[in-house]
């Protein structure tokens, strides 16, 4: 994904990527996500921490979908003959609402912050 879009990477603090902290705070929320996904309220001040760190680093609704792909990706791989079609359809599905909680929330943020470039 870096590769592919060096404007993403330039958003990244690369050294938390170096030293696995980045990784393994995305990975920790997308677990949580996924432990909770029966109750989505629960997970109110994760997507408000995270949230306002995306606005902070200008994440922008058309990235959700570039970051979508790798982490799919990434998913399948790890998972090798686990990632069924069923799951894999669980989880695009699954992230598609997440992303949607998140460019909702940020909208909400940058409008708040008068940062909005459409509002
Ligand atoms: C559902 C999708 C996503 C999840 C679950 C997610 C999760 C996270 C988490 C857990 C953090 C760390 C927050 C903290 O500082 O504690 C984070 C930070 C960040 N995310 Fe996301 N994210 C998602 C989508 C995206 C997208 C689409 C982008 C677009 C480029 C993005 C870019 C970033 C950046 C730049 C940071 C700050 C990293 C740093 O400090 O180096 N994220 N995200």
């Amino acid at each position: 994904m870096f590769q592919n879009h060096p404007e993403i990477r330039e958003q990244f603090d690369m050294s938390a990527q170096a030293d696995g902290s980045q990784p393994a705070r995305l990975a920790t929320a997308v677990y949580g996500y996924a432990a909770q996904i029966d109750n989505l309220p629960a997970l109110k001040s994760m997507v408000e921490k995270i949230a306002h760190r995306h606005v902070q680093t200008h994440v922008t609704p058309e990235q959700y979908p570039i970051v979508g792909e790798s982490l799919l990706q990434a998913m399948k791989d790890v998972l090798g003959k686990a990632a069924t079609e069923e799951v894999m359809a669980a989880w695009t599905e699954a992230y598609q609402v997440l992303s949607e909680v998140f460019i909702n929330r940020e909208h909400d943020i940058y409008r708040d912050s008068q940062l909005c470039k459409v509002c």
